[in-house]
């Protein structure tokens, strides 16, 4: 439901999606497969020894990009609706590709098949949309190569390496980041000696969930802290570090599963159901990892009536339901080390602090300004044209609520995740809120729009 409108040069624009004021939201609904699970399980499947199948693989642009990736590198996939098979061949059995890898919008895809293609002795290059040709890589392309990757042309993308000859090390992430985790164990997989990835501030672990249950050569060690001893009181203060290990993988099981609703799409419903008064909503079969929930205990701290149940496991993953209800929401400070865990609902949770009494601070999220766009200045800039007093920081905003929100026009980016969080804002603004480039949407959350307004009836 895209409207022409007449945009403020007078050019005639379907550009837009419209979003009005909602009557309660009801009902039980489910989201798309997790997005960052459907990424691994596609990956993981294709060094596989032997056929893996999924079902509820995110229907996303993302992992449809990782699909096509793999498929330039001569895996067999099979795709069936949302059902996916994959025919794993083992580590080495990829060809080099004719063209460019094209990795679309997608992060995930690009630094997690850089760690995979490192064990990998052929050339090949990885190119990306505009956002993703901003984004940083050399926080995969470093590591790599300390592992013994050649760079044949350095990032930005397009960038061209040469995998193959890798030895194990030892690595402290500079950066909270799942992907560079996750492109390191994969290279360790296939490397000689022993790979160990050092997190700070833990981020999302499916890729240490999922190689588990493949069987693979992997080792967690959490921080144990003795709370008897002053050492142990202080290591938890400053919290301690997480070490995963991961030595040269044989072979790695094949595995088939149910991959759960992704919570951080569940998040925008989740939002709009304690927005809209009287609305009462069920996210059912959605993703519960702990590594994930955090946005879910901060809408609690915030004064969200928000309740959530774990009511089965699928490949180590645990999956339930959600509800949530209108409330009243205050401000919150949200800082330190749990940005990892809310880093992709963030702009969602500026966007609820705009309806909560009081400020909100959060901050340590410079991660945010090289996401598909920058997050923070996106939002700023947003949350003023709706009329909300914000502080743009430059690790995160000050938001001033609630505030009397007015329709606006919104400058998405081309982030899906913009777009989704000013659409919930849109929700409980006077007037009509116009979303551009609404489309983006599909990066994550095909059929996000149709799934508000099915709720909104
Ligand atoms: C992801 C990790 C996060 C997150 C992204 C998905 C993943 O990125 O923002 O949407 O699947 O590993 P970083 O690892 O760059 O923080």
């Amino acid at each position: 439901m895209k409207k022409v409108v007449l945009t403020k040069k007078g050019e005639v624009s379907s550009e837009f999606k419209v979003i009005r004021p909602s009557g309660a939201l009801k009902g039980d609904v489910s989201v798309p497969g997790d997005k960052s699970i459907s990424h691994r399980a596609a990956i993981l499947a294709s060094v596989a020894s032997g056929p893996s199948e999924f079902s509820n693989f995110s229907p996303s642009l993302d992992c449809l990009s990782t699909l096509t990736c793999l498929e330039a590198l001569g895996v067999e996939i099979q795709k069936d609706g949302n059902r996916v098979s994959i025919s794993g061949k083992g580590f080495g059995s990829f060809r080099a590709p004719t063209e460019p890898l094209f990795c679309g919008n997608s992060g995930t895809t690009m630094r997690l098949l850089s760690g995979l293609l490192a064990g990998s002795n052929f050339e090949v290059t990885f190119d990306g949309d505009a956002s993703l040709r901003s984004r940083p890589m050399d926080r995969v392309l470093v590591p790599l190569s300390q592992m013994g990757l050649k760079i044949v042309k350095d990032g930005p993308p397009p960038f061209t390496i040469r995998g193959g000859g890798l030895s194990g090390i030892e690595y402290f992430l500079p950066v909270a980041s799942a992907q560079v985790k996750s492109a390191i164990l994969l290279a360790g997989l296939q490397a000689e000696g022993k790979t160990i990835v050092i997190e700070k501030n833990p981020t999302r672990d499916h890729t240490e969930r999922m190689l588990s249950a493949m069987k693979a050569p992997i080792e967690v060690a959490l921080p144990i802290y003795d709370r008897s001893t002053l050492e142990g009181r202080l290591a938890k203060e400053q919290g301690a570090d997480k070490r995963i290990s991961v030595t040269k993988a044989g072979s790695l099981s094949p595995f088939n599963f149910e991959i759960g609703g992704d919570l951080s799409s569940g998040a925008f419903l989740i939002a709009a159901a304690v927005l809209v008064p009287k609305s009462k909503i069920t996210v059912r079969q959605v993703g519960l990892n702990p590594t994930r929930t955090a946005f879910l205990n901060i809408l609690k701290r915030m004064g969200g009536e928000v309740s959530w149940k774990i009511e089965g496991e699928r490949c180590g993953e645990p999956v339930g339901s959600v509800t949530a209800r209108s409330s009243k929401l205050k401000g919150v400070k949200i800082a330190g080390g749990v940005i990892p865990n809310l880093i992709d609902e963030l702009p969602l949770l500026a966007c609820l602090a705009a309806c909560a009494e009081g400020t909100t601070v959060i901050r340590d999220a410079n991660e945010l300004r090289r996401k598909e766009s920058d997050r923070i200045s996106a939002v700023s800039a947003n949350l003023r044209k709706m009329g909300v007093k914000v502080g743009e920081l430059e690790d995160g905003w000050a938001i001033e609520g609630p505030a009397e929100l007015a329709g606006a026009e919104i400058e998405t980016f081309g982030d899906h995740r913009i777009a989704m969080a000013f659409s919930v804002l849109g929700l409980v603004a006077e007037g009509e809120t116009l979303i551009r480039q609404p489309d983006c949407v599909e990066v994550s959350f095909p059929g996000f729009y149709e799934t508000l307004e099915r709720l909104g009836q």
